[in-house]
C-alpha cells in the first residue's frame, strides 16, 4: 500500500468519513438495512488519507477489508454511529457517505419473535426515527467541522432532490449520485458535486476515480481558504 504523505495538500487536517450502512435489530437474529456495499465510502476515506489527511472511518457492516493507513471505527447502527462520528470532532472535514437507516424498531426483541407470533402472523413492527448524522453535525454549534459534505443518492429528479438536501440538512455541499441503474453494489458511479454557488457534473467513472477527484475538490477548497 501507498504510504501516507506527510506533505500531501490536506496534511494536518482531520477528517471524518460515514460509509457503509446501518443495521437496526428487530430481534437478535433480525433487522432492517439499506443496500450499500460501502465502496464509495471506503475509497473516499483512502483518497483523502493519500492527500495526507488524518482520517476516521466510521463504518457499519460491509465485506470490505479495513483501508490501509485510516482509522476505522466499526459501528452498527445509526445512533453508534453518530456517536463514533461525535466522539472524532473536532475535525475538519465529515464525509457522510453511509447509507443510514431512517428508522429504526421502537422495541428491539431480547429474544427471537416466533414467525407466528399470533394466529395473524406478525401484525406491524413500530419504527422510530433514527437520528440524522449528517444534519446533526452540520447545525453543530463550536465544534462544526468547516467543510461538512453529504451524498444524496437518487433514482429520478436527481439534482432536485440533492439540492434539496443541501438546505434541508445545512452541509456546505451534496454528492448527487445517480442509482437509477447498477450503480448500487457496482464499482462505477455517476456524481454531480453540488455546492452553494453552483454545479459540477462528473462522467461516469470508477468508484475509486470519483473518490479521487471528490478529495482532489476538498483540497483545492483548503488551499482556497488558506490563501
Ligand atoms: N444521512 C444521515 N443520517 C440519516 C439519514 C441520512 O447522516 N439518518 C445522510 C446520508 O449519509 C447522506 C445524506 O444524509 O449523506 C442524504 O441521505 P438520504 O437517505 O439520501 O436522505 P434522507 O434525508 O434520509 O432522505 P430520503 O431517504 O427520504 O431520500
Ligand atoms: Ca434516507
Amino acid at each position: 500500500h501507498l504510504a501516507k504523505p506527510i506533505d500531501g495538500p490536506l496534511a494536518g487536517k482531520k477528517a471524518v468519513v460515514t460509509a457503509g450502512p446501518t443495521r437496526e435489530a428487530l430481534d437478535p437474529v433480525r433487522y432492517i438495512s439499506n443496500h450499500s456495499s460501502g465502496k464509495q465510502g471506503y475509497a473516499i476515506a483512502t483518497a483523502l488519507s493519500r492527500l495526507g489527511a488524518d482520517v476516521t472511518l466510521v463504518s457499519g457492516p460491509t465485506s470490505l477489508p479495513q483501508p490501509a493507513g485510516v482509522n476505522f471505527v466499526q459501528v452498527e447502527t445509526a445512533v453508534q454511529m453518530l456517536d463514533a462520528v461525535k466522539s472524532e470532532l473536532p475535525s475538519d472535514i465529515f464525509i457522510s457517505v453511509a447509507a443510514v437507516a431512517d428508522w429504526r424498531p421502537a422495541e428491539p426483541s431480547d429474544v427471537k419473535i416466533k414467525a407466528k407470533t399470533t394466529k395473524d402472523g406478525l401484525g406491524s413492527i413500530t419504527l422510530v426515527e433514527n437520528p440524522d448524522i449528517l444534519k446533526t453535525i452540520s447545525h453543530m454549534k463550536g465544534k462544526r467541522p468547516s467543510l461538512v459534505v453529504g451524498f444524496a443518492a437518487e433514482t429520478n429528479d436527481v439534482e432536485d432532490h440533492a439540492q434539496g438536501k443541501l438546505e434541508r440538512k445545512g452541509c456546505d455541499w451534496i454528492v448527487a449520485n445517480d442509482v437509477s441503474g447498477d450503480v448500487m453494489g457496482g464499482s462505477e458511479n455517476e456524481i454531480a458535486i453540488i455546492k452553494r454557488d453552483g454545479i459540477e457534473r462528473l462522467p461516469r467513472m470508477d468508484k475509486s476515480a470519483v473518490a479521487q477527484n471528490l478529495a482532489l475538490r476538498i483540497a483545492e477548497n483548503f488551499s482556497t481558504i488558506k490563501a
